[in-house]
């Protein structure tokens, strides 16, 4: 069933000036389309729950058989601490919520320079990434990880973007999608993105960033974060960007022709990438030699 409005921008909401998710949202998607089943199995939803049992919602992506990568900012607490692992649960295997398999995380790495800055009155999000680990998943046609993207984005180039997120601009949490939808987004210039992000040159560097501007009415929003955005190339679908901040400059609302997204460029953090997932192969090999 089409539903037009419906994703606005994934994750992306202001909860990023403190760095932290909003309760039970984070961002969605607005307008955009409901998925074909099992279009993007390497699609996970997250959900987290803090000390004191409030619960926060993100989306991340498989891109090993036992590593989820999402943003930074969906693996703290709002009070500032790291979630222990098992109070994290990644669902899988079905693009509806209420067919999902779970399974806990087992070790969450987030990268070592996970922050905001400040300047010219504008917070941005940076090295906005983190790994899950979680028990292997071998694939099958709704369970598979994704190809991570490592070429050059242009401006203009179409980003795909998924997500659980909310569905209308007032991050309203009933309007939190039960089903994935996805939203195509067109990759801005250097002039547009650097209103939201002032040191942004183009899309190859840590951030790429998305403009509502020609599609209003488009976009992630709260929900959406961490979720994966794809390019897809010659009918290969690779991951190139994590949903992180995102709505009108200092505004969380969603899907204006006068917002944004900025996405990790997931391309551009390939290191931290196989630097975790060979920690965890090291750990394996360690333990299998173990008497
Ligand atoms: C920052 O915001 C203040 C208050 O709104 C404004 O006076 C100032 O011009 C802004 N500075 C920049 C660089 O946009
Ligand atoms: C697909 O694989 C997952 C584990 O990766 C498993 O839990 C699930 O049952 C499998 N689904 C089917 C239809 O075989
Ligand atoms: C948000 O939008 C939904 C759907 O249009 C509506 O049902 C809900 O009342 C709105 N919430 C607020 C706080 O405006
Ligand atoms: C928003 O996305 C939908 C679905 O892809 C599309 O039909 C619609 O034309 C888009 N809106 C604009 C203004 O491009």
């Amino acid at each position: 069933m089409f539903t037009f409005v419906r994703i606005i921008s994934g994750i992306m909401i202001s909860s990023l000036a403190s760095g932290l998710a909003i309760p039970t949202l984070e961002r969605r998607i607005i307008g955009g389309y409901d998925l074909p089943d099992n279009a993007a199995p390497f699609a996970v939803h997250l959900t987290s729950t803090t000390s004191d049992g409030s619960q926060f919602v993100c989306g991340g992506t498989l891109f090993t058989d036992r590593h989820v990568v999402t943003a930074a900012h969906c693996v703290y607490q709002p009070n500032g601490e790291l979630y222990l692992p098992n109070s994290i649960t990644v669902g899988y295997g079905s693009d509806k919520l209420s067919e999902q398999l779970s399974t806990p995380a087992i070790k969450i790495t987030p990268h070592p320079k996970y922050g905001t800055t400040f300047e010219a009155n504008t917070t941005v999000t940076v090295n906005d990434i983190a790994v899950i680990e979680i028990e292997r998943l071998p694939s099958n046609k709704s369970v598979a990880p994704v190809r991570r993207f490592s070429g050059s984005i242009p401006v203009n180039s179409e980003l795909i973007a998924v997500g659980w997120g909310t569905q209308v601009s007032n991050n309203s949490v009933s309007t939190l999608a039960k089903e994935l939808k996805a939203v195509k987004l067109l990759v801005g210039d250097q002039q547009g993105c650097q209103k939201f992000d002032p040191t942004y040159v183009d899309a190859n560097g840590p951030r790429i960033c998305t403009l509502n501007k020609p599609r209003p009415g488009n976009s992630t929003c709260k929900g959406d974060s961490g979720s994966g955005a794809f390019v897809i190339v010659e009918g290969t679908v690779y991951l190139a960007g994590l949903d992180s901040q995102g709505g009108r400059l200092n505004d969380p609302t969603c899907g204006t022709a006068d917002g944004y997204t900025l996405f990790t460029n997931v391309g551009y953090y390939l290191d931290f990438l196989n630097e975790v997932t060979v920690e965890t192969i090291n750990e394996i090999n360690l333990a299998s030699i173990s008497p």
